[in-house]
């Protein structure tokens, strides 16, 4: 099984030209609401790639007592992701205010509400104990993922840690606590370059050294994800695994890297190797750009399969 401890949001999405600077307006045509989140986006990834599998997927979360809640939950048992550890909370659903330009590129505010309410302890010890993988990230309390990774460490679980958004903290030792109990790191660029600094690594914007200094300072695999240029795996010897991304016309990013994490977890669950898990998971991250909203695009099994084939 797999578990996810994370983030659930309802996602308004503006389509614009080009995306606000601050103090500017820009107008768009309408809004538009997604089911997103990235714990929820990687659940639901997860669950599609595992359907007709031998891998379920279950999901720890937090939502509020209001519409949006009700429908984010209803979301997840339709995409066969297991709710029984979702709690409703007094906070209101998260809400992720997202506007998305003409080249498919996103910018994000997002309002926590019931995500900052979830805690370790909503995730029972029964759950974890069925699980072969924990998938985390970084949009609910750190302090409580901090915890529910260290007890899936010690039940012996696969830690996948999606250091996404960059956590807001600049000391080299939190950064270590948090990597001590994971086992696969996934970063983005960005992301890979912003660890290495608050690790205090000069990497001079070079990503695969933030993410090879990285795998070798804290013993674990890194992966960075490069859009277009596909994944690597870095494990803590040095050695290096490409996944390459196929060539496609984005209609919305969003999710993308929830795509990569949900389907590499099954890939994992389900016992691949590192390069094999990236590969599907690099093509699965591509299929859903091709679609607006975060989870519209998601392949499920069989189109995951279909489109492997294929190319
Ligand atoms: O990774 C994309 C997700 O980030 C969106 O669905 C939004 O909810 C934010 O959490």
């Amino acid at each position: 099984m797999i578990v996810v401890f994370g983030s659930i949001n309802m996602d308004l999405v503006a389509r614009v030209e080009r995306i606000a600077r601050p103090g500017e307006t820009v107008l768009s045509r309408r809004a538009d609401s997604f089911f997103g989140g990235k714990g929820a986006n990687q659940a639901v990834a997860a669950a599609r790639a595992s359907r007709g599998g031998p891998v379920q997927v279950a999901m720890a979360g937090a939502i509020g007592d209001d519409p949006f809640g009700e429908a984010c939950r209803k979301n997840l048992e339709a995409n066969s992701v297991d709710g029984h550890a979702l709690r409703v909370t007094d906070e209101p659903t998260g809400c992720a205010f997202i506007t998305v330009d003409g080249s498919g590129e996103n910018a994000i505010t997002v309002a926590s509400g019931a995500n900052m309410a979830l805690r370790s302890a909503d995730l029972p010890d029964v759950l974890l104990s069925k699980a072969s993988v924990l998938v985390l990230q970084m949009e609910v309390s750190i302090a409580e993922n901090l915890d529910v990774a260290a007890r899936a460490r010690k039940a012996g679980v696969k830690v996948v840690w999606n250091f996404a958004p960059v956590p807001a903290i600049k000391e080299r030792a939190a950064i270590a606590e948090l990597l001590e109990v994971t086992d696969v790191l996934v970063v983005n660029e960005h992301e890979a370059l912003a660890i290495a600094e608050i690790v205090g690594e000069p990497v001079d914007g070079d990503y695969l050294k933030a993410g090879t200094d990285i795998a070798s300072s804290f013993g674990v695999t890194c992966i960075v994800t490069a859009g277009s240029r596909g994944a690597f795996a870095i494990a803590p010897d040095g050695s290096r695994v490409h996944a390459a991304a196929r060539p496609i016309v984005p209609i919305d990013t969003t999710g993308a890297g929830d795509t990569f994490v949900g389907v590499l977890a099954n890939g994992l669950a389900e016992g691949l190797e590192i390069g094999a898990a990236m590969e599907r998971a690099c093509a699965a991250a591509s299929l859903s750009c091709l679609t607006a909203g975060a989870q519209a695009g998601m392949p499920d099994r069989e189109a995951l399969e279909r489109h492997l084939a294929q190319v």
